[in-house]
C-alpha cells in the first residue's frame, strides 16, 4: 500500500487506529463504531474542486476524499450521478417554495447502497478478503451480491424470512450470492452476522456499520453541492432504518464544511416508519439512548428495523445539525409514494417515500417552513417492491376489444 491518507476513530472513546492495522468496524477498547477520519489541513490544500466540475458525475470522481488507496482496484458498476429532480408540481401541492428530490433508485442495483458498496467492496479486495457477508432487509443484499460478482468474491447474504420484497431477493439470487433465510427480524439476523464476522477470519462484513461503506454513501452530499452549484439546501430529509445513510450524508456535509466549500450545513431530518421508530422515540423524549422496538412493524420492509446499529451516529447528526427525527404511518408512506409517482414521474419503493411523507407532516405542523429550500432523498426504485402497489390498487377487469370505443368516448 502506498500513502495512508486516512485513519479510523472510535465515535465513543475517540481512540485512533491506523487503517493498516485494524480490519474491524468497532473499537477494540469500548466496542463503539468506528469512522474514517482525514487530515483536513492537508486536504484543504490538495482537493482539486475544479476537477470535480470537469468530470462526469460518479462516486469515484471524489476519490481524493475516499479512503481507498490510489493504486488499488476500484470495483465499480457506475454508481452515483443520480438525478436531483426539481419537483415543482409536488412542491406546489405540499406548499413548499423550493423542493428537490434526489433519486437514488437510479443507481446500478436500484438503491443508494451502491454508493457504499463500491467503496466497501473495493476495500474488501484491498485487504485481500475472498468472502463477503451482510444481513439485510433486501437492498444491501442486492447491492453486495452485484459488487461481489463484479469483484469475483464469494458472497453470503442473510435475510429475515418472509420480510423482504421479492425483487430484492431475486437480485441477490441472480448475482450468485448464497442466500440464507433466517427466522425472526433483521435485527436478529444482523446480531448473528456481526458475531460471525467477528469470529471468522477472512469473512468481510459489509453492513453499514462498516465505515468504508459510509464513506461511499457520503458522496450523496457532495453531489447535491455539485448539482446545486454550491447553493445547498437548508433542509435534507432522509428515510432512516439502520441509520447508516443519514450519518453518511451528514458526514459528507461536514467534509464540505471542513474543506471550506460550505459554511451553513443543512438541517438533517430523519424519518422512520411509525411501527419501527426507536430513534424518533428517543429524540422526541429527549433521551440520549434508544430503546429497541422488539417487534418492528411497517409495510416499508426496507426500514423495518427495531434496533438500528448506527443510532448513535444518527442522533448526533440530527442534533449537531439542529434537525429533527419524525415518524410516519404506513398510509402516509403509501400516499407519498403515489404523489411522487403521479406528480413527478418518479417511482420509489415505500421506505423511500417516507422522506416525502415526513416533509408533508412537518410542513403541516410548521416544523419545516414554506420558504425553506428542501431536498428529499428517495432511496430505492419502486419496481423492487411492485407487489405493494399491486396489492393496494384496484385490479383491472378485462373487456372485449370492441368495447374500447364505448369505454373511452
Ligand atoms: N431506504 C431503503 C430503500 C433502504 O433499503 C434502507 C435500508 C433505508 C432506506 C434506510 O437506510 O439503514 O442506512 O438508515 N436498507 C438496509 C438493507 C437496512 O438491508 O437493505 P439506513
Amino acid at each position: 500500500m502506498s500513502t495512508v491518507h486516512h485513519q479510523l476513530e472510535c465515535i465513543g472513546c475517540h481512540a485512533h487506529y491506523l487503517s493498516t492495522t485494524i480490519s474491524s468496524w468497532s473499537c477494540a477498547n469500548c466496542h463503539d463504531l468506528l469512522e474514517v477520519t482525514y487530515d483536513f489541513n492537508d486536504l484543504r490544500e490538495s482537493v482539486d474542486v475544479s476537477a470535480w466540475k470537469s468530470r462526469p458525475p460518479s462516486v469515484w470522481k471524489y476519490e481524493q476524499l475516499l479512503p481507498i488507496d490510489e493504486a488499488s482496484a476500484k470495483i465499480t458498476l457506475g454508481e452515483g450521478g443520480t438525478t436531483l429532480h426539481k419537483t415543482s408540481r409536488l412542491a406546489e401541492v405540499l406548499g413548499i417554495k423550493s423542493l428537490n428530490v434526489k433519486n437514488e433508485g437510479e443507481n446500478p442495483t436500484g438503491s443508494f447502497k451502491d454508493r457504499g458498496m463500491t467503496v466497501g467492496v473495493s476495500r474488501a479486495v484491498e485487504v485481500g478478503s475472498r468472502k463477503v457477508i451482510c444481513a439485510s432487509t433486501g437492498n444491501t443484499s442486492a447491492s453486495l451480491a452485484a459488487y461481489a460478482a463484479k469483484a469475483g468474491l464469494e458472497c453470503v447474504v442473510i435475510i429475515p424470512e418472509g420480510k423482504i420484497a421479492f425483487g430484492k431477493q431475486v437480485q441477490a439470487m441472480v448475482h450468485g450470492a448464497q442466500v440464507i433465510h433466517v427466522e425472526g427480524y433483521f435485527d436478529d439476523a444482523l446480531r448473528e452476522v456481526l458475531a460471525l464476522a467477528r469470529s471468522t477470519r477472512g469473512l468481510y462484513l459489509l453492513n453499514s456499520v462498516n465505515p468504508y461503506r459510509i464513506e461511499g454513501q457520503k458522496t450523496l452530499a457532495y453531489e447535491i453541492w455539485d448539482q446545486l452549484n454550491g447553493n445547498i439546501p437548508e433542509v435534507v430529509i432522509v428515510p432512516v432504518g439502520n441509520a447508516g445513510n443519514i450519518s453518511a450524508i451528514w458526514k459528507g456535509f461536514q467534509d464540505l464544511n471542513e474543506i471550506g466549500l460550505i459554511s451553513n450545513p443543512p438541517r438533517m431530518i430523519g424519518i422512520q416508519a411509525q411501527g419501527s421508530s426507536p430513534i424518533t422515540q428517543a429524540f422526541k423524549a429527549g433521551q440520549s439512548e434508544i430503546i429497541p422496538v422488539q417487534h418492528p412493524e411497517t409495510i416499508a420492509t426496507a426500514i423495518k428495523i427495531g434496533s438500528p446499529a448506527s443510532w448513535k451516529k444518527a442522533l448526533k447528526a440530527v442534533k449537531d445539525s439542529h434537525g429533527i427525527m419524525e415518524s410516519v404511518t404506513d398510509n402516509e408512506i403509501l400516499e407519498a409514494q403515489r404523489l411522487l409517482a403521479r406528480l413527478e414521474g418518479v417511482f420509489v419503493e415505500p421506505a423511500s417515500a417516507s422522506s416525502i411523507a415526513g416533509l408533508k407532516k412537518l410542513k403541516n405542523v410548521g416544523l419545516v417552513g414554506p420558504d425553506e429550500r428542501v431536498t428529499c432523498v428517495v432511496t430505492g426504485h419502486g419496481l423492487k417492491d411492485a407487489e405493494i402497489v399491486f396489492r393496494t390498487f384496484e385490479k383491472p377487469t378485462p373487456v372485449k376489444p370492441t368495447e374500447l370505443q364505448r369505454l373511452l368516448t
